[in-house]
């Protein structure tokens, strides 16, 4: 029996390739979703918003009456119906029926209709009078009115100040970089169903069964073990799925207790996109300082995040922010706060990444400005700072395996043939006035585990049958990552058996308790450990059973059955070794840290600012991979939809003083622009880093789910890069966030007006004073109260 949790069997199904579980059914319209259950039922209602049409208002009145009389129309919702607390948020923040609404497109009230039509006219018909009152929208609007809310903490680490004095060059700056829709396939979806002693079944679109059971608990008035909540598989999550899905489901459920029929909520994309949070945008200050070499000296920055109308996991997120800050780079003096603003949009949340992507970007950012400005390659600046073994990250953990980020860097520049290349783009550059490449390579850092200690565990659900077939069942959920092909495969190695053996049932609240959000990459990690620990729980007891006799499966199996040996087993895992103090921000939050290095090659035209992406090289660290084609699927994936946040995907709201003050204007696909084929890499290489065994980790493997994302990052310097190439040698560029081809397009300009002697970017100055010393933190008024129980503090 092993026993060494990372160590790896002879003929172990994990690292083999194989297809994800369900890809035939994928492609074959087969695979069944939340909503694809209505299909042919007739007895199931169909919930639809009455929305508001204000960013903040409040309702002076709802009359419900006039919808009843619209022919199909069951019954409304609205807050009077609600037996236990009128709350989805998990910090208690957030209204299901609000008499205050706090964000365009919010729902006050839903109708139920034996048609979704009907829902939807009768939603027309409710009265609703509103007051209006005065709505604040930007970051920068929120910053002026100090419209924060939740705490604002601080990671430091050495003397700042005497980090900046003692800095050969410093600069100061400021950043605006943007959330991001998640825009997974499928939209939010709930059906709920009361059963005939009262027990409710919620069929729901969540990356977090647990909490969504606990959320529609408290707004039935009910106890955990009165609601189940399964989750089939999602068309995507993207982390958008982690805390939102609660609400709908509540509402499911309210209906379906006061029907007594099933009752289905799917939103349309249009209102998925106007009603769910997103990835929140950032303001970011900062003040560097560089030592003679160009190495990263000391960095105090104050990172704001745009929060939306409530908490949410906001600062969960910021502190995933604050805590990757650094990337892969040791700085000795370090002092980065943060805070939440508090504005009249949809309340911004998960999106892989978890703030990671955007407190990366900053210091990404920082480099790609200074170094020019400094005489420098951005290429060496990044090297030259990279961790070293016996560092440690500003909140106090030591980094661990700093060599891989070298290790990378170098077969990164091995397989992409990155000096010759360099030396190619040079040359380009040289030879053509009007189209400009750029050629950058970015590394990542990332930490793998909650920052919140205790999510950091799982349980499992192992079943042998006495025919030998078995049926595992794990806390975590399917969204397309692959989760499940690994849990199948670390099972049937776990148990020595081929893969045919083993299949894997739907995630349910009610065979697996008190699970975490399959969420922070840790699925694998965290369920893989719970369920190798259930199936050598039963090969244990098999082999004991079998006395060495070496009987074969089969026979084993049945002979123990006969023997009463029991062929079941419920599995535990938790991360050992992490502990977080959310006041001080310090600790050991991370198990480990996933490394990877990428290079972009881009071309950019003058004319206009369209650019193409001309090649992409990826090394990327899984460990020694569960499931190779699964994991270098998430690396694609990932970095894909990290380059459409950095330089496609543009959120606008309408922040006018008209009368749709606070609407998204980009509800659709036709005016948010996703990346699609146009946009891929013509060239598009991925690597797993060798010889990258983990220990302590299931059978040696990495999680892969969100560090690929941030690997984008070189598209952005590359393009940064080219529009520098139409400006004198040592131009600095300011290029915005995401960089569309109409922001490559002012940068480009920007850099070709700059005269030699004379840094184009106005915004990055050579010792600038910069942002102000800790201010004290100011008192936002709070507009929900939080109650006293709410769970606080880091995911
Ligand atoms: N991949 C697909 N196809 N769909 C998704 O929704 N979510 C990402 C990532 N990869 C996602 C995905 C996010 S945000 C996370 S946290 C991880 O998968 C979660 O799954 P894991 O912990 O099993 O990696
Ligand atoms: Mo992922 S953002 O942790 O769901």
């Amino acid at each position: 029996m092993t026993t060494d949790l990372s160590r790896r069997p002879d003929g172990a199904v994990v690292g083999e390739s194989m297809p994800h579980e369900s890809a035939a059914l994928h492609v074959t319209g087969h695979a069944l979703y939340t909503d694809d259950l209505v299909a042919g039922r007739t007895d199931v209602l169909h919930a639809h918003p009455v929305t508001a049409p204000h960013a903040h208002a409040r309702v002076t009145s709802l009359d419900p009456a006039p919808a009843l009389d619209v022919p199909g129309v069951v019954r409304v919702l609205t807050a009077a119906d609600v037996p236990g607390v009128n709350d989805s948020g998990v910090k208690h923040d957030e209204p299901l029926f609000p008499d205050v609404v706090m964000f365009h497109g919010q729902a006050v009230a839903w109708v139920l209709g034996e048609t979704l039509e009907a829902a939807r006219r009768g939603a027309l018909a409710v009265e609703v009078a509103y007051e209006p009152l005065p709505a604040v929208l930007t970051l920068a609007e929120a910053i002026d009115a100090e419209a924060f809310q939740g705490g604002q903490p601080t990671v430091a680490r050495g003397d700042v100040e005497s980090g900046l004095a003692q800095a050969t060059h410093v600069f100061s700056g400021e950043l605006d970089l943007a959330g991001q829709e998640h825009f997974y396939l499928e939209t939010h979806a709930s059906l709920a169903a009361v059963d005939e002693g009262g027990q409710v079944f919620v069929q729901s679109s969540t990356q977090h069964p647990t909490e969504t059971q606990e959320i529609v608990a408290h707004v039935l008035g009910l106890r955990s073990h009165e609601v189940t909540v399964q989750c089939l598989r999602m068309g995507g999550g993207f982390g958008g799925k982690e805390m939102q899905p609660h609400g709908f489901a509540a509402v499911a459920a309210l209906g379906a207790v006061l029907t007594r029929r099933p009752v289905r909520v799917r939103l349309t994309r249009n209102q998925d996109i106007t009603m769910t949070g997103k990835r929140h945008g950032f303001h970011a200050q900062w003040r560097a300082g560089f030592d003679a070499e160009g190495r990263l000296l000391a960095l105090d920055a104050t990172l704001t995040s745009d929060g939306g109308w409530s908490l949410d996991l906001s600062e969960p997120v910021l502190a995933r922010a604050l805590c990757h800050v650094d990337n892969a780079y040791w700085i000795p003096h370090v002092r980065v706060h943060g805070r939440v603003a508090h504005t009249h949009k949809t309340s911004q949340t998960a999106f892989r990444g978890f703030g990671g992507p955007q407190g990366m970007l900053v210091i990404e950012d920082v480099i790609g400005r200074c170094a020019p400005l400094m005489g420098l390659d951005p290429r060496e600046v990044r090297r030259r700072s990279f961790y070293a073994e016996g560092h440690d990250t500003p909140y106090g953990q030591p980094v661990r395996h700093p060599e891989r980020l070298e290790a990378a860097w170098g077969q990164l520049h091995d397989e992409a043939d990155l000096e010759r290349r360099l030396a190619d783009v040079a040359a380009f550059n040289d030879a053509h006035d009007h189209r400009k490449r750029g050629l950058a390579i970015t590394p990542v850092k990332f930490g793998i585990s909650f920052n919140f200690t205790a999510f950091n565990q799982a349980g499992a659900l192992v079943h042998v049958y006495k025919d030998g077939s078995v049926l595992i069942n794990h806390g975590g959920t399917e969204m397309g990552q692959g989760l499940h092909t690994k849990m199948l495969q670390v099972a049937a190695t776990a148990l020595g058996l081929p893969l045919e053996l083993v299949r894997l049932a739907p995630t349910r609240t009610d065979k697996v308790p008190n699970t975490s959000a399959t969420a922070a990459s840790a699925g694998a990690d965290l369920n893989g450990g719970a369920v190798k620990d259930a199936c050598e729980q039963i090969r244990r007891r098999l082999v004991e059973f079998d006395a060495g006799r070496g009987l074969e499966w089969h026979e084993l199996v049945s002979a123990a059955y006969f023997a009463r040996v029991q062929l079941w087993a419920a599995g535990f895992y938790r991360t050992e070794g992490l502990h977080w103090d959310s006041t001080a921000m310090r600790g050991h939050p991370f198990k480990y840290f996933s490394y990877g290095v990428a290079a972009a090659e881009v071309e950019v035209d003058g004319f206009t600012g369209a650019y193409t992406t001309r090649r992409v090289d990826i090394v990327h660290d899984v460990g020694d991979s569960l499931s190779p084609l699964v994991d270098l699927g998430q690396v694609e994936g990932g970095f894909v939809q990290g380059a459409g946040w950095l330089t496609l995907e543009d959120l606008r709201w309408d922040t006018s003083d008209g009368p749709h003050r606070g609407r998204l204007s980009t509800q659709a696909a036709s005016t948010y622009k996703l990346p699609s084929f146009s946009e891929m890499p013509v060239d598009f290489r991925v690597s797993l880093l060798e010889r990258a065994h983990e220990d302590g980790v299931v059978y040696g493997s990495k999680a892969v789910g969100e560090p690929p994302l941030m690997l984008a990052f070189c598209v952005r310097e590359a393009l940064r890069q080219a529009a520098a190439s139409f400006g004198p040698e040592g131009v600095s560029v300011d290029l915005a966030s995401p960089a569309t081809p109409e922001a490559v397009f002012w940068a480009l300009s920007a850099a070709r007006d700059a005269r030699p002697a004379d840094p184009a970017d106005a915004h990055v100055v050579e010792g600038a004073p910069g942002v102000e010393p800790d201010q004290p933190p100011p008192d936002a008024p709070e507009l929900h109260p939080r109650s006293e129980q709410a769970p606080a503090g880091p995911r």
